[in-house]
């Protein structure tokens, strides 16, 4: 935007000037394209661990902004396994997500619900503006993870570390190690923390991917190789790693 702004100012400046002088305009326009990323840059304002904090815990009852820890638990550490742990996910994958559930205009939100109906989430993050969810991102960003959740199905367990360790070869589905790390933490800032996360809400979305109506293309090749059965089988491996 900046740089558009500077390059208009400097055509309209130049204008009606001899042609010796476009190499000066050229070489003015380039330099302003080189300062101007470093401009926008230094904008950017830190995000708020204070506001995150009451923001997330407590709402904002003069915009109608419900506490989100009513669903997602104290410091993002859910109880209720409908509801995903937040706690400790990285801040750039928290903002990319809650992006996501916001809708972009005729196209609908790039991530909805089961039929491509608005989940839980989409009347939340209407109210929140991007600085909203920078600042909440951080906050959950910080807070360590304590409601981890557990492996249930002890007769899938194979077949779910399989996957996990050394994917699905017949069908071409790769190992979820090689992106959401051995242990499942995730890699901040590319790749999400599955482990810890219960396993229904995990098996939940791989379906969703599946679907398209969670839209991410290496998720949806993904799942799309998988079974029901593969599907759960890992899910509820991830759920237990640490
Ligand atoms: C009524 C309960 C409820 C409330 C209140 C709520 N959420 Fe959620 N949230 C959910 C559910 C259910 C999901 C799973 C959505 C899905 O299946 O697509 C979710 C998903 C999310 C995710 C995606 C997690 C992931 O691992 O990808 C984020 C981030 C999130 N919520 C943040 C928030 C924030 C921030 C607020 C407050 C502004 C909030 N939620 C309020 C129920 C709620
Ligand atoms: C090539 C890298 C890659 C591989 C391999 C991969 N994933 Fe993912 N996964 C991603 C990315 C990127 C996202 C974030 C998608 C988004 O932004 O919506 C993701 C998201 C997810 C989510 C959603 C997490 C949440 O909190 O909502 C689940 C569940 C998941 N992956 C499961 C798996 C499983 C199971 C496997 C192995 C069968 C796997 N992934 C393999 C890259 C990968």
């Amino acid at each position: 935007m900046l740089f558009m702004r500077f390059s208009w100012i400097i055509e309209v400046f130049m204008k009606g000037m001899p042609t010796k002088f476009i190499i000066l305009k050229n070489f003015l326009t380039l330099f302003i394209f080189f300062i101007n990323p470093i401009s926008v840059f230094c904008s950017i304002e830190k995000p708020d661990l204070k506001k995150g904090n009451e923001l997330f815990e407590l709402g904002d009852a003069s915009r109608g902004i419900i506490a989100c820890a009513s669903c997602h638990g104290s410091e993002g550490n859910s109880s209720i396994p409908i509801n995903p742990n937040l706690s400790g996910q990285s801040y750039e994958y928290l903002v990319k997500q809650l992006i996501e559930f916001q809708s972009k205009g005729e196209e609908g939100p790039i991530r909805s619900g089961i039929n491509g109906e608005p989940t839980q989430m989409t009347i939340f993050v209407k109210l929140l503006s991007l600085k909203d969810i920078q600042d909440i991102a951080f906050y959950l960003s910080m807070q360590p993870l304590s409601n981890s959740s557990v492996s249930n199905c002890k007769e899938t367990i194979e077949l779910g570390a399989k996957i996990w360790r050394a994917g699905l070869p017949e069908k071409k589905v790769p190992a979820c190690a090689a992106c959401h790390s051995a242990d499942g933490s995730g890699i901040p800032g590319q790749y999400p923390r599955l482990s810890g996360q219960f396993s229904n809400y995990l098996e939940e979305q791989l379906k969703f991917f599946r679907s398209g109506y969670r839209k991410n293309i290496t998720m949806h090749i993904i799942s799309d190789r998988m079974t029901d059965k593969d599907i759960k089988a890992v899910s509820d491996y991830a759920a237990g790693l640490r």
